[in-house]
């Protein structure tokens, strides 16, 4: 298990001042950026493209930048957001017609390959490709909004990922994305989880500092 950190989605920020959005909660112990990109095709929703991507690094943001797609088809967004600065590029296996060639394509450009699973997608979906992945993503909500509640059976999908990446000695960071605030994070953390997506807890709240120290306190990061 890797050392614990939080990823603030950035869905729920002010887009209109995403990079002072980005600084507060970096300066509040954030250590990587989640951006959500969806396309209204594969979930119905539609939020920002790789120009938003390569806008943040240009801002002067630094710290990894985790580009969760939810598009179809996958493979040109994941060309456009390499160029564009991101660090790790996941996406949803659902979405690609060859998840292994997917999973090589961001590596060949330099990025780090995530898969992302939908709460009732199987885990053996990835268990052959695990081995390449800097990321597993499990969501915790069905994609394309924030706000939702935490489906608590991904609290097993949880367990059932940690074990399989310590048995084979992989790797990856397990990281999950939907619904986690102060109140669950530690249990979140417990199942197995090392890296938290937050969204809405952060951003609806009047002082992400605090927020911030709420979250890291429950996960002793
Ligand atoms: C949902 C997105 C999430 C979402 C998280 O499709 O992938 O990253 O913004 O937001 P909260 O923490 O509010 O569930
Ligand atoms: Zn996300």
């Amino acid at each position: 298990k890797q050392v614990p950190i939080i990823a603030p989605s950035v869905l729920n920020a002010d887009f209109a001042r995403l990079g002072e959005e980005c600084d507060r909660v970096l300066a509040a112990g954030a250590q990587m950026v989640h951006l959500d990109v969806m396309d209204n095709h594969y979930v119905p929703n539609l939020t920002v493209g790789p120009m938003v991507c390569q806008a943040l690094r240009n801002y002067g943001v630094t710290v990894p930048i985790d580009v969760h797609l939810m598009v179809e088809p996958v493979d040109d967004l994941i060309e456009s957001f390499a160029k564009a600065g991101a660090t790790y590029i996941s996406f949803h296996p659902e979405a690609s017609k060859h998840l292994d060639r997917s999973v090589q394509l961001i590596r060949d450009l330099g990025c780090k390959p995530g898969v992302v699973l939908n709460p009732a997608t199987p885990i053996a979906t990835v268990e052959h490709v695990l081995g390449q992945l800097d990321l597993l993503l499990l969501m915790s909500v069905n994609p394309g909004f924030g706000g939702q509640a935490f489906i608590p059976y991904v609290l097993d999908k949880l367990h059932q990922a940690r074990q399989l990446i310590d048995r084979e000695g992989f790797n990856a960071r397990l990281e999950v994305d939907g619904g986690i605030k102060v109140h669950n994070i530690g249990e979140v953390c417990r199942a197995g989880a090392d890296t938290f997506v937050v969204g809405s807890e952060i951003f609806a709240s009047d002082d992400y500092a605090a927020t911030m120290s709420a979250l890291l306190a429950q996960i002793d990061a």
